[in-house]
């Protein structure tokens, strides 16, 4: 694995390994876990019995306090050395790491709730992101040894579980984030899926790395988060900017034929929708096949609530793809060789 970050920062190459080490561990055990958005998260762990943690499910996937003794030192330990043990004040332990799974794969992201402004970020977006990569990926495979790049990777499940679907490729894969934290995860996460080299940079968006890409992948905050969170808030009035940036400067790094596949929220007010509305002149002024369509017609809907929102009617999750494709060069010939 090519790590472009600090190699003097010993402390993440030591949460690296503990994250690496643990997801081992709970693989042996036969652990699996599907992350819910948070909004059912508090209203499970809210029912009676769900206090404390009595499996290893209750502790790395739905982060309850436990009793020091629930745990074995082969999961103790790396908690430790990692700084990812917590300490209660009713004298209980909880973890700052979960994990969850996508089919046979373990991913560590931040325990729930991911409060923290560095919280390294995995949810229902994350299944239905994959879900629309694999489903491009099966649609038209990469070609040998393609480029992929998952920008803002979080814990790299788009990007890793995209290098996984086109392994017969060989493909290259980059993760980037801006969140320092989550490239820490997302290498224990590409390590332990054993989906190949991977360039691990931290950066705005395309900035930390140079060159065209056959597949470039993208989730990125699409909120107006009041506590602007990184992994949440996606900046402008409704928490498009960022994605408006993604879909202009990832143009411009595409192969020829290359994809963008970006999954995101769009906000829709009076029945129309201004992601789109902003994104349609720079689509059609750099003239390559595109398509955009709704995912799932309301998510987040707790969000309507907050006064960001108070002219919202709904917040979509969507699908944008964009297909390189060069015109073909025109040859004037000059009269005379006509
Ligand atoms: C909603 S999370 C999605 C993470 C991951 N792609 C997934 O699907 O689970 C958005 C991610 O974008 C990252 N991010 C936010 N602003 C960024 C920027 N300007 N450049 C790069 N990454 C950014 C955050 O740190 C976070 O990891």
């Amino acid at each position: 694995m090519v790590a472009t970050m600090n190699a003097a920062a010993s402390p993440g190459l030591v949460l690296t390994a503990s994250l690496l080490r643990l997801a081992g561990w709970l693989q042996g055990e036969g652990y699996r876990f599907t992350t819910v958005t948070p909004a059912t998260h508090a209203r499970i762990n809210a029912r009676a019995g769900a206090a404390v943690a009595r499996t290893l499910r209750d502790v790395f996937g739905w982060s309850r306090p436990f009793a020091p003794t629930l745990l074995p030192d082969a999961a103790l330990e790396p908690l430790r050395m990692a700084g990812l043990l917590l300490e209660t004040e009713e004298g209980l332990l909880r973890s700052a790491v979960r994990y969850s799974s996508i089919g046979q794969h373990l991913f560590a992201h931040s325990a729930y709730p991911t409060v923290e402004e560095d919280a390294v970020f995995f949810g229902p977006d994350t299944y239905r992101f994959v879900d629309l990569i694999a489903r491009e990926l099966r649609n038209q495979p990469l070609p040998a040894g393609g480029r992929i790049l998952d920008v803002g990777c979080g814990s790299g499940a788009g990007g890793i579980m995209a290098a996984l679907a086109a392994r017969d490729a060989a493909p290259r894969l980059a993760l980037t984030d801006i969140n320092e934290r989550a490239l820490r995860f997302a290498a224990a996460n590409a390590a332990h899926a054993n989906c190949g080299a991977a360039e691990l940079a931290q950066g705005d968006l395309f900035h930390p790395l140079d060159g065209q890409y056959d597949l470039i992948v993208a989730n990125p905050p699409y909120l107006n988060d009041g506590a602007q969170r990184l992994y949440r808030h996606g900046g402008g009035r409704w928490g498009e900017a960022l994605s408006a940036r993604i879909v202009q400067e990832g143009l411009e790094r595409l192969a020829p034929e290359g994809r963008l596949v970006l999954y995101t929220g769009a906000v829709m007010v009076d029945g129309r929708d201004p992601l789109l509305e902003a994104l349609r002149p720079h689509l059609e002024a750099a003239g390559h096949p595109w398509r955009y369509h709704e995912l799932d017609p309301d998510v987040f809907g707790e969000e309507l609530e907050e006064p960001a929102y108070a002219d919202a009617e709904r917040i979509a999750a969507v699908a944008l793809v964009v297909q390189r494709r060069d015109h073909p060069l025109q040859v004037h010939l000059h009269p005379a060789m006509a």
